[in-house]
């Protein structure tokens, strides 16, 4: 069987470990053939891929980012875009897509399998680990280490100058990242967007944690918003394509901890180091996993299904209850964490 693989959404640590796994347990157990799709949706939209043997995989385990590229092209948004699509796979002689995304990728293979008769099969990724059905996304853990070290550092520079240092890291809709990076690096505050915050709350934390001779750290997840009447932050500015902006909150929230506390501020956006680079030992053995499970799935044409994991189980499930609803923080966790703040 010819196999297309495409790497859909923002780029993630773990890629193209999918990518290695699935050539080469699909060329050396099954004989299958594989193409690359260039950047996401847009390759097959125009015809643009290029064979993935077992030497174009060779080497890029440890490679960050995606050797296919990726885009957020969304063909369902294209005039013709499922034409398009079906048109070339039938010229190149594609039987089946892999494709490895997030909630909108996955939302295009759940229609094109289950509306277009497009055979997929799904690999869930992002490092917000915000996608339902899997425990966990590969991406999540490189990303929750970077931000951990630099929540260590930042301690250490912090308590140097009596500051406070707001630390704002990937979400937009989903704390995962501020949580666990939180935890990981015994921030004082943690804001996600599950729960909208009080400024004057965070800034008694502030106040209480210098009281006892500490510098505070505050964590926030990109989306974190405040309560209504706090409201200043750019929200729903759009970038040249089209993207919404909600950026802007550990600046905005510095300036009020300094305003209402008399404290000097700074902030970090970590941004897309948190993207780049290495996976960590948990993202390539999960990617690894996922590629591997995924080809199965290909081979067995049960297409219409996205492996997932669940504890230490690979797992199939219907692509579509991925990206029927967000998985969002259980505010049990994140008050669980509340013991630590201030
Ligand atoms: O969805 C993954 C993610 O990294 C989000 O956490 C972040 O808000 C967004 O992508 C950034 O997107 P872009 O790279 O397109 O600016």
């Amino acid at each position: 069987m010819r196999v297309g693989v495409l790497t859909g959404g923002g780029d993630c640590p773990g890629l193209n470990a999918v990518i290695r796994a699935v050539v080469r347990k699909g060329v050396q157990e099954y004989g299958h053939e594989f193409v690359g799709y260039r950047d996401g949706w847009r390759g097959p939209l125009e015809g643009r891929s290029a064979p993935l043997d077992i030497p174009a995989v060779r080497g890029i385990l440890p490679r960050g980012g995606t050797i296919i590229g990726s885009s957020r092209t969304n063909p369902l948004k294209v005039e013709n875009g499922i034409r398009r699509i079906k048109d070339t796979l039938a010229r190149q002689e594609v039987e089946a897509l892999i494709v490895i995304g997030g909630e909108d990728t996955l939302g295009v293979a759940a229609r094109l399998s289950g509306e277009h008769a497009v055979p997929c099969v799904g690999v869930p990724k992002t490092i917000d680990n915000d996608l339902s059905a899997t425990d966990y996304t590969f991406g999540f853990d490189t990303a929750v280490g970077i931000a951990t070290e630099a929540i260590d550092r930042l301690h250490t520079t912090a308590e140097s100058h009596m500051r406070v240092l707001v630390v704002e890291v990937m979400g937009r809709h989903a704390g995962w990242i501020a949580l666990h990076s939180g935890l990981a690096g015994g921030a004082n505050v943690i804001l996600i967007p599950e729960q909208r915050f009080d400024v004057d709350q965070v800034c008694a934390w502030v106040t209480s944690r210098f009281r006892a001779s500490y510098a505070p750290i505050v964590v926030t997840a990109e989306g974190a918003m405040p309560k209504d009447g706090d409201l200043v932050l750019k929200d729903g500015t759009l970038d040249a394509f089209g993207h919404v902006r909600l950026s802007g909150v550990g600046e905005w929230l510095a300036k009020e901890i300094e305003k209402r506390t008399g404290n000097e501020a700074r902030t970090t956006v970590l941004g897309h180091v948190q993207r780049g680079g290495t996976p960590s030992a948990f993202d390539r053995w999960l990617a690894t996993r996922f590629g591997l499970h995924a080809v199965d799935a290909v081979h067995e044409r049960d297409f219409g299904t996205m492996v997932a994991l669940r504890g230490t189980d690979i797992v199939r499930v219907p692509i579509a209850e991925a990206t029927a609803r967000l998985k969002t923080v259980d505010p049990r966790l994140y008050d669980e964490a509340g013991v630590f703040f201030g």
